[in-house]
């Protein structure tokens, strides 16, 4: 073997549903892993740890209908985007959780693509593999994702202005730790998410782009479920500032209360929550040591985020930031 790379998940501590509508998002890579060990080859043959079968594409593919199972269309996806001039052969493995809004799809995109040889830029990477995304699963997703595992800094969170790509590494203060709980499996494909797109593109019909409008333009929107889905958006943006200012000056309790007003945000006025979600921030939010907790990722499921005094919360993965996605030499 020849190649090897790995890509890291990524966890969203806050600026949740901000992306699509070029927002201000603050995720983080997470230190779990997707990794690939391959040979050049004429075809896209991978084996996963957790399927005996090899999944084989050709390099010229387009129709990613008939490509089986899920993980595979996003490999075809990357392929079909990026039309590489070889191909691989080897495996592909992973530890991060399938399913749980850590983007372990996304680590899997800029895997296949590095991979197969992509030169460019972190957001060249990641734009090529957001479209593979998109037409692997019908997601009409931001940028959030790809971009953090393609750009991830070690021991930092990720302030990105979607709007204009730009990233400003954000130092994770040594007295906060950041605490993950799987609470239950989802898939945002067939979800809501792609209604909540919708529903900001109409209010940017009436008022213009979401990332500069303020709460003054959104009261203007006739529509009770699109003037909460916009503030949410609007809202959230200015919290995603905050955040990045009281994580800079090292005011925790600050922090934590963001977050939290960052939930009330998403179960109340986006809701992509569930009761579920809720009872699980509760809980945490009660516990010694905790500054704040949220739902993270697209909604419907998946994980909370959880802001913590070291050694608080032993019931969770403490996740730390590490590099972006890279060949290992
Ligand atoms: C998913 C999408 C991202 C982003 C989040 C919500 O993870 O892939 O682009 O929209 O949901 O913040």
């Amino acid at each position: 073997m020849t190649i090897h790379v790995r890509a890291p998940g990524r966890v969203n501590l806050i600026g949740e549903h901000t992306d699509y509508t070029g927002g201000l998002v603050l995720p983080m890579t997470i230190d779990r892993w997707t990794e690939i060990r391959c040979s050049p080859a004429d075809t896209v043959s991978l084996r996963s740890d957790d399927d005996p079968n090899p999944t084989v594409l050709d390099l010229h593919i387009e129709d990613l209908a008939a490509v089986q199972p899920q993980w595979a269309k996003y490999v075809a996806g990357v392929v079909a985007e990026m039309r590489p001039s070889r191909g691989i052969a080897g495996t592909v493995s992973t530890n991060i959780p399938i399913g749980a809004g850590l983007s372990s799809s996304a680590a899997l995109e800029v895997a296949v693509a590095l991979a197969l040889g992509f030169s460019g830029d972190a957001v060249g990477l990641a734009e090529l593999c957001r479209r593979a995304e998109i037409s692997a699963s019908g997601v009409p997703c931001g940028i959030m994702d790809q971009l953090t595992v393609a750009a991830g800094v070690a021991g930092h969170a990720l302030l990105i202005d979607c709007g204009d790509l730009t990233i400003e590494p954000v130092k994770i203060p040594d007295e906060l730790e950041i605490v993950v709980q799987f609470i239950v499996h989802r898939t945002l494909v067939g979800s809501a998410y792609a209604d909540r797109v919708a529903e900001c593109a109409d209010a940017e019909k009436l008022i213009g782009p979401l990332r500069s409008a303020s709460p003054y333009d959104v009261m203007s929107i006739p529509d009770a479920i699109i003037r909460a889905r916009a503030l949410h958006v609007v809202e959230e943006n200015e919290r995603t500032r905050d955040f990045a200012a009281a994580l800079r000056s090292g005011d925790l309790r600050a922090a934590g209360e963001l977050v939290v007003a960052s939930h009330a945000s998403l179960r109340d006025l986006y809701q992509i929550s569930t009761p579920v979600m809720d009872a699980a921030v509760e809980r945490m939010i009660r516990q010694p040591g905790v500054f704040g907790a949220r739902m993270t990722g697209g909604g419907f499921g998946g994980c909370i985020v959880a802001l913590t005094e070291p050694g608080a919360i032993t019931d969770g993965w403490v996740v730390h930031a590490v590099d972006g996605a890279a060949r290992v030499e």
